[in-house]
C-alpha cells in the first residue's frame, strides 16, 4: 500500500468516526468517488435527466469563436480538478494555448488523462500537478510567466458552502495571479423538478451512486451496515437555493464499523452531498467575493447551465 492509499484511509476512518460515533450523520461528498462510484458518476453523466454535464459540453462546443475573442490565444490553460479532462479538448481547441497544467488530487487519474489528451495535442507542453486546490497551488516554473486561464467546469463549485467557495475563489486568483482570466461553469436555479429528477432518476443510477458509500464503508472498513435498509433521497432546499442529498434508514438498525457498534433509529437522515444552484446575479456577487471580475457569461435556450469568464482585476478602493 502506498503513501496516499494510506492517507486516504486514514482521512476516510476519520471522518466516518465523526459522522457515527458523535452524531454528526453528515460524510464528506469527497468518498462518493471511489473506483466503483467513479464508473456510476460516469453513467449519471449519461442519465435523460442529468443535464449539467451534457448542457455544458455542448456550450464549450457552440462558443469556441466566442472564447477565442474573449480570450485570446496563448494562455496557459490551468484546469481545477482535471478528472478525466473529458471537456477540455474543446476549449483547448479554442483557445490555442501555451500550456496544459491539469490539477488533480488522484495522481493516477492525472498521469492516465495527461498521456490521453497529449495524443490528441501532441505539440502542448502538459504539466500535470497532483495538488489539493481547495489551497493555494504552486505552479511549474514552466508557466510561471504566461499569461492563465483558469478552468472549472462542471459547477464543482456549487458542491461548497458559500464560505468555502469565496475561499476557493480567492486560493485561485492567488494561483494563477493578477490579469488571469477564469472560465467557470454554473449549474442555474431551475424548475423545481427538473432539478430534482436531475438527482433521483427513474433508473435509479443515481441511488446506486449514493448507497455505494455505504458499502465502500462495509468494504474498507470492516462493516456490516444493512445497506438495503436505507433509501437515496434528494430534496429541494429553496432557502439555500440547494439540492441535498442524504441516505435515510428505513427500520431501526445495528450495526458495526471498525468494531464499533451504532444504532440508527428509522428515518434517521445521513446527509452527504449539497449542490448549490445559481441566479446570474448570485453567481456574479460570488466571483466579486472571490476577487474575480465578470466579462461575459454563455449560457443555453434554456438557462440550465451558464458558463462565466471573469478576469483577477487588481484591488482598487470602493466608497
Ligand atoms: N457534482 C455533481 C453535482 O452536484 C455530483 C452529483 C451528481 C451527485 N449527482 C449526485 C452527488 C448524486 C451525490 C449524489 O451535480
Amino acid at each position: 500500500m502506498d503513501m496516499t492509499t494510506t492517507l486516504i484511509d486514514h482521512t476516510f476512518r476519520k471522518d466516518v468516526r465523526r459522522c457515527f460515533d458523535q452524531q454528526a450523520y453528515a460524510l464528506p461528498a469527497r468518498w462518493l468517488y471511489d473506483r466503483r462510484g467513479s464508473e456510476l458518476f460516469e453513467d449519471i453523466t449519461e442519465l435523460p435527466e442529468y443535464y449539467p454535464t451534457r448542457t455544458e459540453t455542448k456550450l464549450l462546443r457552440d462558443h469556441s469563436a466566442d472564447f477565442a475573442n474573449a480570450i485570446g490565444k496563448g494562455r496557459a490553460v490551468i484546469e481545477f480538478g482535471s478528472g478525466s479532462s473529458t471537456k477540455t479538448p474543446h476549449l483547448l481547441r479554442a483557445v490555442e494555448p501555451s500550456a496544459y497544467v491539469p490539477i488533480d488530487i488522484s495522481g493516477e487519474f492525472l498521469e492516465h488523462s495527461a498521456a490521453m489528451l497529449q495524443d490528441d495535442f501532441p505539440d502542448l507542453p502538459i504539466h500535470p500537478v497532483e495538488a489539493d486546490f481547495m489551497k493555494r497551488v504552486e505552479l511549474p516554473d514552466a508557466v510561471a510567466d504566461l499569461p492563465k486561464l483558469g478552468f472549472f467546469p462542471g459547477s464543482t463549485i456549487g458542491n461548497m458552502i458559500a464560505r468555502t467557495s469565496v475561499d476557493l475563489l480567492r486560493f485561485m486568483r492567488e494561483t494563477l495571479g493578477i490579469g488571469a482570466q477564469l472560465l467557470i461553469g454554473l449549474d442555474r436555479v431551475k424548475e423545481q423538478q427538473v432539478l430534482i429528477d436531475a438527482y433521483d432518476d427513474s433508473a435509479g443510477v443515481t441511488a446506486q451512486f449514493s448507497l455505494n458509500l455505504l458499502d465502500r464503508i462495509n468494504r474498507e472498513l470492516d462493516g456490516d451496515i444493512p445497506v438495503d435498509k436505507f433509501r437515496h433521497v434528494a430534496i429541494w432546499n429553496d432557502d439555500y437555493a440547494r439540492i441535498e442529498i442524504y441516505l435515510e434508514v428505513q427500520d431501526d438498525v445495528s450495526f458495526s464499523i471498525d468494531g464499533t457498534k451504532h444504532n440508527l433509529i428509522s428515518g434517521q437522515r445521513i446527509h452527504i452531498e449539497n449542490s448549490h444552484k445559481f441566479g446570474l446575479r448570485d453567481a456574479r456577487l460570488m466571483l466579486r467575493a472571490g476577487g474575480w471580475t465578470p466579462l461575459c457569461d454563455w449560457s443555453d435556450e434554456r438557462d440550465y447551465f451558464t458558463l462565466i469568464l471573469a478576469e483577477a482585476h487588481p484591488y482598487k478602493h470602493a466608497p
